[in-house]
């Protein structure tokens, strides 16, 4: 949820912005801004509307000379925004700056105090152009800067270039974080001070990538990474400035600290469309690669399955009693799915909610529950702040995400990375695949850390996952029907989505594709509870999409959806049937039948939800509509 990028080196900052809030693009289109220090001017241009549009200003003639040639400098930031605090107008749009001009402001997240923040600098004689939180914080580093008496900023700012001197802009960024609460990423220039870019974070997201005589600050490493792969990860309360040669890194109390370095595993090309014409399409052909991945070298020599982080012993995975999952959209859904592994393999309870709702109805408890955090971004505001919630009542952190050096992991007692490379397109596909093996995998190693299940059976277990990649390479192989299916549905008003048992989980997750996608109505239900209420938006024509299950692994459940299609079919549904090959009952009552491979009933979701990715794909694609990008919608939602 907006997109952010420094940039302090050699090259010019404008093309290195605007090329890394191209890649961050996905985080927020609401609008787009760069700043750019150079030959003692700060310019700033910014419009509302997407990146398309900011690249137009650029290309403008104003007095003469074109825009964005004027804008020459070494020294730059640039922004995407998802709008949180005024609509999305190119006033509102960042970068922000105070009375003088001299100082702009990038942010990502909420500054919850920003009223009375406001109220305060209008009494000291500000103006405020915007609506926006963001604001606040130029005028706040504008009156720290300019303040009368600041005699130790002015003798902060005499040692500037000098070794030991922390720079006057850091100084000042650092009194106002401190007055700040809520949640932010910032990033600041100053007009006066071209050879540094500020940053500073709390919990919100903000990494360093370190080039050869240049530095870049950003919301991911896709913003840099065609730059460099070497990153640096800074910690919850941390201000990073930010010069060609590296970076220094304090706390809000100002005491040095060290980021973690590492070294990201993917390169350019990994976030790139590789000819195909969406991000999307893209990420849903990756899935048989990406589910191999996530999979690979996760049993050890010994047979037992191995996490990516451990902080805790085999002793506090044994005294955990129940397990709550916690997550949000997607992520949600694959963990709807993990319930049913956790609680088949390990006899635990487990509870799985949403994150939004999790610590604000005070869940119960302790040292010896576990709670699974899923999070591709591992930024995601609501999640994290469940993850905090249940450190502080002393509760077990396992996380399950996609993407290294984020918040989520590094507040775990333990991690696994989904390992899908990035993803760029706004709604989940290839993650969700990556999400649910790995959330397999958790229940695997929870059955094996409890005595519950043998080497020798997880072994097993995990051998039949390994075939999976080959099974979801087969049924993309066979999607073709789908594509023509949702073309002739573009102008449905609603699809119903119907599953059980794991199918469930499927089934909203098709309908979550939809309303993504295609903004069209669509719910899912269990198929048992259709009965109950749904079955009335049953009319002629309406498609039902009904995930079925094995008949062989849940013969009773397999009649009884069998039933229920029956049900809506009578009623004047169009029934679309997701069967498992060599499923005949369900023939005489499809309208539409569409074949997945046959797998372990806890498995069948990474083949059911491949059709239903592709339908939700082609129905927006025929609607019309920019499938990498939704309307509204934001990747990482950073806010709560
Ligand atoms: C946003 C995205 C969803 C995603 C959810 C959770 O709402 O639009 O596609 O599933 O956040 O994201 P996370 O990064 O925590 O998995």
């Amino acid at each position: 949820m907006c997109g952010i990028i420094g940039y302090v080196g050699e090259q010019s900052a404008l093309d290195v912005t605007l090329g890394g809030l191209r890649r961050l693009e996905y985080r927020g289109y609401d609008s787009a801004g760069i700043a750019v220090v150079g030959a003692g001017a700060l310019r700033v241009v910014r419009r509302a509307g997407k990146l398309s549009n900011l690249e137009k200003a650029l290309a403008e003639t104003d007095d003469g000379a074109v825009v964005g040639e004027a804008m020459a400098g070494t020294t730059g930031m640039g922004h995407t925004r998802w709008a949180t605090h005024g609509g999305p107008t190119d006033t509102n749009a960042h970068p922000h700056t105070d009375c003088t001009g001299a100082i702009a402001v990038i942010h990502n997240g909420v500054i919850e105090n920003f009223t009375a923040l406001r109220s305060e600098l209008f009494g000291a004689g500000h103006e405020l152009a915007s609506e926006t939180d963001t604001e606040v914080v130029a005028h706040l580093l504008e009156a720290e800067l300019g303040r009368p008496g600041a005699g130790e900023l002015a003798a902060l700012a005499a040692a500037e270039g000098g070794d030991g001197g922390r720079h006057p802009l850091t100084e000042a960024v650092r009194r106002v974080c401190q007055r700040l609460s809520g949640s932010f990423t910032l990033v600041v220039l100053h007009r006066d001070f071209p050879d540094v870019v500020v940053g500073a974070r709390r919990n919100s997201p903000l990494v360093v990538g370190l080039g050869a005589g240049e530095t870049f600050l950003a919301s991911d490493v896709a913003a840099f990474i065609a730059h460099t792969r070497q990153a640096l990860e800074i910690g919850q309360d941390q201000i990073v400035e930010a010069r060609r040669d590296g970076v220094r890194i304090i706390d809000f109390a100002g005491e040095p600290v060290e980021g973690r370095p590492y070294h990201v595993d993917w390169d350019a090309s990994a976030a790139e469309k590789g000819g195909y014409p969406y991000f999307m399409l893209k990420e849903i052909s990756e899935q048989p690669a990406v589910l191999a991945d996530t999979l690979r070298g996760r049993l050890s020599s010994d047979g037992a399955i191995v996490l990516d982080e451990e902080r805790l012993s085999g002793e506090d995975f044994r005294d955990i009693d129940k397990v709550f999952i916690v997550a949000c959209g997607t992520a949600y859904h694959a963990g709807l799915i993990a319930k049913y592994a956790i609680e088949h393999w390990t006899r635990l309870p487990c509870e799985v909610e949403m994150a939004s709702e999790f610590r604000y109805r005070d869940p119960v408890l302790d040292r010896s529950t576990l709670v699974v955090a899923i999070s591709q971004s591992g930024e995601t505001l609501d999640t994290l702040m469940a993850v905090k919630h249940a450190r502080e009542q002393k509760a077990r952190v396992l996380a399950i995400c996609n993407t290294n050096g984020s918040t989520i992991p590094r507040e775990s007692d333990a991690v696994l990375y989904t390992r899908c490379g990035p993803e760029v397109g706004v709604a989940a596909t290839k993650t969700f695949l990556g999400q649910v093996a790995a959330c397999l995998l958790v229940g695997l190693f929870l059955a094996q850390a409890r005595g519950i299940l043998y080497g020798d059976e997880v072994g097993a277990y995990v051998e039949k996952l390994q075939r999976m990649p080959d099974l979801v390479a087969r049924t993309l192989g066979t999607v073709g029907p789908v594509r023509e299916l949702a073309r002739s549905l573009a102008g449905a008003r609603t699809v119903l989505f119907l599953g059980r048992h794991v199918g469930y989980p499927v089934a909203l997750e098709g309908a979550l594709k939809l309303k993504e996608l295609a903004y069209m109505h669509a719910e899912g239900f269990p198929a048992g509870e259709l009965k109950h209420g749904p079955i009335a938006l049953v009319e002629q024509g309406v498609p039902v999409v009904v995930v079925v299950p094995s008949p062989r692994g849940r013969a009773v459940l397999h009649d009884k959806v069998v039933s229920n299609i029956q049900e809506v079919r009578a009623r004047g549904a169009r029934t679309i049937v997701i069967a498992e090959e060599g499923d005949h009952l369900v023939e005489p009552f499809a309208d539409h039948l569409i074949r997945v491979p046959a797998t372990p009933s806890l498995f069948a979701p990474l083949v059911t939800t491949i059709p239903l990715q592709v339908f939700a794909c082609e129905l927006a694609l025929a609607r019309g509509l920019d499938v990498d990008q939704p309307r509204n919608l934001a990747k990482s939602v950073t806010v709560e």
